[in-house]
């Protein structure tokens, strides 16, 4: 943990210098720890000179404006504007460096990329070149040939499905004005074309598929990941689309599956059943040998029955609230249908409620489900190998079926796929063909 925070932290001094390499390239020549010990002694050596000449300056600019003005200032009014001058000042510059970067010609080769600086509709996509990652001594460079819209991603470009409570708190780790990060998408199936020197288990060649939220995003011709992280062989079962559509759903599914410890034979209700997550889940709980009820649309109706869903209910023609029916699981993946103070009706006294789009109170309130005698398993989902790993033998034992939506778009039309995930028209996951 300590060393992948110290990782975490030296990457980002390493890139912030390079950085202020780019704007004074003569900072070069000289190492961090000088450049670090000048400021220093700058600074220990001028504090003598700026602070009281600071206090000079405060007091002329307080006492001409006293005098321009006629009446005393409030205390620590001139503090303040000086203060909201140089936070200002630090905003535009930062501002300044960063288009001063953006313009700038990338050195070396290149790639093509979606990407996007303001958050909103899905037309914020804009193509643009990067430069292509080179993978670490740890890592492979993955060419993508397919990656998919999620859940995930749309949240980043737009919160649209961000959960109740959870906006602000994904606005500040995600950038608050702005995405921190440019370059987004969760998922990939794709070749590697190279390997790092410290990467045994794949070679260049090998088709793979995995997920990545922290990292480098998959919205673009290639991707550098870790061998230990969510990455495995592609089962040749599947082809790059069906793999790449599968993983978030999947991933997500079985995460929490396996967080609530349900078993064969207990009764699960999937709200939201066609769905990416919801999908997984109607088939994931079949394969473990549960009772399932899935919850969709009329047009859904098939699909999901295709999937194994023992019932199906049509939340268009029937309301589940009045069915008067329990489960032992309830598993909500639908958002606009709210918490567990919506669903613990449809519990049984000693069921599990599984609040996968839950919000804040979800999350807060699993003591309140114990002294109610039932459960609540909600928070972010994980994304690991081992999980992956078990999606990958689900895929070629055939109990996890990918379901595709029929339009595939090209990575120059992300924006178009965006717009179709969120449609009603969208009939399984919308992939993106990248190569
Ligand atoms: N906790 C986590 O870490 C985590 C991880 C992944 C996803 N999520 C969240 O989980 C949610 C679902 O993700 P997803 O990728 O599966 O989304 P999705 O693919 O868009 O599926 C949502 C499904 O909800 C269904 N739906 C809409 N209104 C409904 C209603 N009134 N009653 C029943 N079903 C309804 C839709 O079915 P019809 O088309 O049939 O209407 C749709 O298929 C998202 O909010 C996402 O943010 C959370």
């Amino acid at each position: 943990m300590l060393k992948k925070l110290a990782d975490r932290f030296g990457q980002s001094l390493l890139k912030r210098r390079r950085r202020f390499q780019k704007i004074f390239p003569f900072l070069k020549h000289f190492h961090p720890a000088y450049i670090f010990g000048f400021i220093l002694l700058f600074i220990m050596t001028m504090r003598f000179v700026i602070f009281p000449s600071f206090v000079l300056l405060e007091r002329y600019v307080r006492t001409s404006i006293e005098e321009a003005l006629g009446y005393t200032l409030v205390p620590y009014s001139v503090e303040v504007a000086f203060v909201v001058l140089v936070v200002a000042t630090i905003f535009t510059a930062r501002k300044k460096i960063r288009r001063h970067l953006k313009a700038q010609p990338i050195k070396g080769e290149t790639m093509q990329a979606m990407i996007y600086e303001t958050y909103g509709e899905p037309e914020v996509f804009h193509a643009t070149l990067l430069k292509k990652p080179k993978q670490g001594r740890d890592e492979l460079l993955v060419k993508i040939v397919a990656t998919a819209v999620t859940t995930g991603d749309i949240n980043m470009r737009g919160f649209v499905y961000v959960p109740h409570g959870l906006k602000w708190i994904a606005r500040v780790m995600l950038g608050f004005k702005r995405p921190k990060k440019e370059l987004i998408g969760h998922v990939f199936s794709g070749v590697v074309e190279a390997v790092g020197a410290g990467v045994k288990a794949f070679k260049v060649g090998d088709e793979v598929f995995g997920m990545e939220s922290s990292g480098t995003g998959t919205y673009a011709h290639y991707k550098t990941i870790a061998h230990d992280k969510p990455v495995v062989l592609k089962p040749a079962t599947v082809t790059h689309e069906e793999a790449a559509s599968v993983l978030f759903g999947a991933m997500t599914a079985l995460h929490f599956f396996q967080k609530a410890k349900l078993s064969a034979g207990q009764s699960v209700l999937i709200n939201g059943a066609s769905g990416s997550v919801g999908s997984a889940a109607v088939q994931i709980a079949k394969a473990w040998g549960m009772y399932v009820t899935a919850v969709c649309s009329t047009s859904h109706i098939d699909g999901v029955r295709n999937l194994g869903a023992d019932e199906v209910i049509d939340y268009t023609q029937t309301d589940i609230h009045q069915e008067g029916k329990t489960y032992d699981v309830v598993l909500n993946t639908v958002v606009a249908q709210g918490d567990f103070d919506s669903f613990h009706t449809l519990l049984k006294p000693k069921g599990t409620y599984i609040a996968i789009a839950g919000g804040l109170k979800d999350m807060l309130r699993p003591l309140w489900g114990v002294l109610r005698g039932q459960k609540i398993v909600a928070g972010p989902s994980a994304e690991t190998k081992e999980l992956l790993e078990q999606i990958a033998s689900m895929l070629i034992e055939g109990s996890l079926v990918p379901v595709v939506d029929p339009q595939v778009f090209p990575l120059e039309a992300l924006a178009q796929a965006h717009r179709h995930a969120q449609s009603k028209a969208r009939r399984g996951t919308v992939v993106v063909r990248v190569a």
